[in-house]
């Protein structure tokens, strides 16, 4: 989202101000435009010149030190910008900005902006707790100025509080989460897609359970790039793979459980795709206490229940729903991922050879043949599960504008 973006960068005076060096080097690898002004006090911290040598751009810091008679500085670098970003933010400009104070280059350029604002604060955890600097940053949440939440942990005076700059990470990843939120000409904005992935879970005690190999990579994948293709997503995973941010996401473990949520979201829903590796059986009988070693010599049985068949269930039910579903084989791939199409009603099937090494369950990469309803058959190579679901969130794209 950051490629070829402007940003302004604000750089406000608190001790972060050495970590936002390393902010700005992120923006650009990641392809924006960064233009860089600060307060007076921020150039106590770190030198204008590391800025300037950094961005490629005179670094502003003096309302009236207008070096251009064809510009104003500060109106210019507002109306450059597509996003304003104040890192580090101290409490003291927060408190400017929520009641439009412009006193220096920065607060005056963004009393001036008409861009997204987007805020990292930094500060003493009192100073961050002060109902007054609560205040004001809840000012300007009202106003849509999107904030970063500070970490706790350990502060510059020697002890542990909220009021931390968090990892620059973090700041990208949210930075870019916002930017995709204020962009509205998006291929799958206001469409509503649930995703399911990972292997689930049926227990046989509560210490032991039965799985199948499948890590969430793909469904996280697919969830992902339906998110940056501006879609509203519900991911409902059995994987234990992070929490993508951004997307409202559902922990859940057997195939009841996942049976459960999507049935209750599909009815709200345009899209579902159905990536997760489903366990066709439960346990019968699960013990609720551990199972204790049986010491004759007769084999254990475990029963096996069947499960309900959750793809199959809404394609029965789906009204203008748009349906995917996986196909995992070892074998007679085509033959079957057909029949699971039509048997399932689904608009669209993506079978994936299962039981390699290098692809599949549990790989980083995927090879996969999509079939549409239509007779349409697409064979995307072995690549990264992330470029398979780019180009499955690109067929899916193709189907509804049709
Ligand atoms: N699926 C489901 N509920 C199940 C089993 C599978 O929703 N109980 C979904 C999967 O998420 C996938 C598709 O159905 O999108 C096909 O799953 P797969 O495991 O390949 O096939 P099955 O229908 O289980 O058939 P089989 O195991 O006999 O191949």
């Amino acid at each position: 989202m950051l490629k070829d973006k402007n940003i302004a960068l604000y750089v406000t005076g608190g001790i972060a101000v050495y970590k936002v060096v390393d902010l700005m080097r992120g923006f650009i690898k990641q392809g924006a435009n960064v233009r860089v002004a600060m307060t007076e006090s921020a150039t106590q911290f770190v030198s204008p010149l590391t800025f300037q040598i950094l961005s490629t751009h005179e670094v502003h810091i003096d309302t009236f030190d207008e070096r251009n008679p064809e510009i104003v500085a500060h109106v210019n670098i507002s109306d450059w910008a597509d996003v304003s970003v104040v890192a580090p933010a101290t409490a003291n400009s927060i408190a400017k900005i929520a009641h439009g104070i412009g006193d220096n280059f920065v607060t005056s350029a963004l009393l001036a902006t008409r861009t997204p604002i987007f805020i990292v604060p930094a500060m003493n955890t009192d100073m961050y707790e002060n109902p007054a600097t609560q205040a004001n940053i809840e000012t300007l949440k009202s106003r849509n100025v999107q904030f970063v939440e500070p970490d706790i942990g350990f502060l510059a005076e020697g002890y542990e509080g909220k009021g931390r700059y968090p990892e620059n990470e973090r700041i990208i990843e949210e930075l870019n989460n916002f930017i995709l939120s204020k962009t509205v000409d998006l291929p799958l904005r206001n469409r509503k897609i649930l995703v399911s992935a990972g292997g689930t879970i049926e227990r046989i005690d509560p210490v032991r359970y039965i799985t199948n190999d499948s890590s969430g990579k793909m469904g996280h994948a697919v969830a992902e790039a339906a998110y940056k293709s501006g879609a509203d997503v519900t991911l409902v995973t059995a994987s234990k793979l992070p929490t993508p941010s951004g997307i409202n996401t559902i922990r859940v473990d057997s195939a009841n459980d996942m049976y459960d949520e999507i049935n209750q979201h599909f009815i709200d829903m345009d899209v579902l795709i159905m990536a997760a590796a489903v366990s066709d059986y439960r346990v019968a009988n699960a013990a609720d206490s551990k199972m204790k070693k049986d010491d004759s010599s007769e084999p254990v049985t475990i029963e096996l229940t069947e499960n309900p068949d959750i793809l199959k269930t809404m394609g029965s039910k789906k009204k203008d729903q748009f349906l995917i579903g996986f196909a995992a084989e070892t074998d007679n791939l085509e033959e079957y991922a057909k029949k699971k199409l039509k048997e399932k009603n689904l608009n669209m099937i993506v079978a994936n050879e299962v039981g390699q090494s290098d692809r599949g369950f549990n790989a980083d990469e995927n090879q996969v043949i999509i079939f549409t309803d239509d007779g349409e058959r697409i064979e995307v190579p072995l690549t990264t599960k992330s470029e398979v679901a780019n180009i499955l969130v690109n067929k899916l794209i193709e189907e509804l504008n049709k």
